[in-house]
């Protein structure tokens, strides 16, 4: 595969199809940590109003760190899975007393916050400092299965590692940003799950998967 192409092919596409999200106004690494831990259980159009209210509430990281759990677990109320919200409460706490209220850029010191794992770690890293780190859930998982043909098991742990190591290469000489939140894009508007707008896509011309017409059985998600 013609890496430079790809990467070239993908990034036109975003900036020309990209959705104006909340999330995406800038690159404040509170912001998009915090839509990133908000979009993990929760699809995008229930997310929107509730980081637009989060925001409000607690628009920074002492604003949170300072904050009463009561009153973080009441704006999350209707998101679900409020262990996001202590998880985050708990981490802006230590962030506030080690690092000084700045979210660390280091990938290490941001890995060892509760509820940041491969994926958080990834995503905020490359979307707000633009760091060449793989952001691998899903949707990743799902667009690379196709394009490269990798039929592993994709609810295997072993599996999410693979892309980590191949990503990388996709990730030199442009911006991490842009080009994660690209492929992102791609899994949610065009390479989806049940019936991908192949025609439409803008990396057809270099999908093994499309190629042999095996699109729909990729991912391979063995039953448990
Ligand atoms: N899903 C996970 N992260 C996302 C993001 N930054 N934008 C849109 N959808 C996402």
């Amino acid at each position: 595969i013609d890496i430079a192409a790809f990467q070239e092919d993908l990034l036109q596409w975003y900036e020309e199809n990209k959705r104006e999200l909340p999330w995406r106004e800038n690159q404040d690494p509170y912001r998009v940590w915090v839509s990133e831990i908000m979009l993990q259980q929760t699809k995008v159009e229930t997310v929107i109003p509730y980081f637009k209210r989060f925001l409000e509430n607690f628009p920074t990281v002492s604003s949170l760190a300072e904050a009463e759990e009561e009153q973080v677990l009441k704006t999350w109320e209707g998101l679900g899975y409020y262990s996001r919200a202590r998880n985050l409460h708990s981490a802006v706490k230590e962030i506030k007393e080690v690092y000084g209220g700045e979210v660390p850029s280091s990938k290490e010191d941001f890995s060892s916050l509760k509820g940041v794992g491969p994926y958080t770690a990834g995503a905020v890293m490359s979307i707000a400092f633009d760091k060449p780190e793989p952001a691998v859930d899903g949707n990743v998982m799902r667009v690379f299965s196709r394009i490269l043909l990798i039929r592993d098991d994709i609810g295997k742990s072993k599996t999410r590692k693979k892309f980590e190591q191949i990503l990388p290469s996709f990730l030199e000489g442009i911006r991490p940003s842009q080009f994660n939140q690209a492929l992102m894009e791609l899994g949610a508007l065009v390479c989806t799950p049940k019936s991908p707008g192949c025609l439409l896509c803008p990396v057809q011309d270099y999908c093994l998967a499309r190629a042999e017409g095996v699109q729909t059985e990729l991912p391979v998600k063995a039953k448990k």
